[in-house]
């Protein structure tokens, strides 16, 4: 399958769906999840870290890890498959929706509107308990995690962690979004993780695979384009 058929299934699209990953990020300078860790963390796993267990156990080095993805997130930009899709997104209104696994907020910088966050977002935090009257996040007592001054109850990063529920709203949308859309572009994810990654196994639509390797999703696809996402997108999106 060339990239240009899968232009022209695009272009013949009425309702379009971008469901990316952490190698939609790749071109940024983010790491994805399943490269090695790189540094100080490549004696860690993220599915150890990413838990609310590991979190209790050890807020400050969890709570580090996270400042220290944010502070790399911080410095990088969108790169040209985020500014692809957003600009489609501006040229036509309402046909292209973005749901995205990432939690770094570059289809958002790039433009995007109404990205279906699945698992949250890095960028915010939110209470680790439920929180009573004297958590107010803004009294909260900084450190490593922060914490509120009266009862201890600790700021988490706002992210969805492994066993934890997604976003109600978010994913109900992102599953009304895949079961009406014509095409499907599963963009940069292992497709490993789940419901993100059923809702390339639950749509109506065509699915195109964009990926330099093969994935857990690879069979559920009507085309596999072997490339990445900033050298794709910016082909397949074209009017
Ligand atoms: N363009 C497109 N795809 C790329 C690129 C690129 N430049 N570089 C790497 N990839 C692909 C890899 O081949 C891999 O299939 O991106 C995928 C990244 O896979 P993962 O690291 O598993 O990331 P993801 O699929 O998003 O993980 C899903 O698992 O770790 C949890 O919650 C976390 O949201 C994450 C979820």
């Amino acid at each position: 399958m060339k990239p240009e058929q899968v232009r022209d299934w695009v272009r013949a699209a009425r309702r379009i769906v971008v469901l990316s990953g952490a190698g939609m990020s790749a071109e940024s300078g983010v790491p994805t999840f399943r490269d090695a860790q790189t540094g100080l963390w490549a004696r860690f796993r993220p599915q150890e870290l990413a838990t609310e267990e590991g979190f209790r156990a050890q807020p400050q080095l969890v709570w580090d890890w996270y400042a220290e993805r944010r502070a790399q997130i911080a410095q990088v930009a969108p790169n040209a498959g985020h500014r692809a899709i957003a600009a489609f997104q501006q040229r036509h209104p309402g046909r292209l929706a973005v749901v995205t696994q990432n939690v770094d907020g570059l289809h958002q910088r790039a433009g995007s509107p109404g990205v279906l966050a699945l698992h949250g977002s890095i960028m915010e935090d939110r209470w680790l308990e439920p929180p009573r009257a004297c958590c107010t996040a803004e009294d909260a007592v900084p450190g490593r995690p922060p914490r509120c001054a009266a009862c201890g109850n600790l700021r988490r990063p706002a992210v969805v962690w492994f066993g934890e529920l997604l976003p109600e709203q978010a994913l109900a949308a992102a599953e009304q979004a895949a079961a009406a859309c014509d095409l499907m572009l599963v963009v940069g994810t292992s497709g490993v993780v789940y419901p993100a990654a059923g809702l390339a196994r639950a749509t109506r639509g065509r699915v195109v695979i964009v990926n330099p390797q093969a994935s857990d999703l690879d069979d559920a696809a009507d085309a596999v384009l072997r490339g990445t996402a900033a050298s794709l997108l910016p082909l397949l999106l074209a009017d």
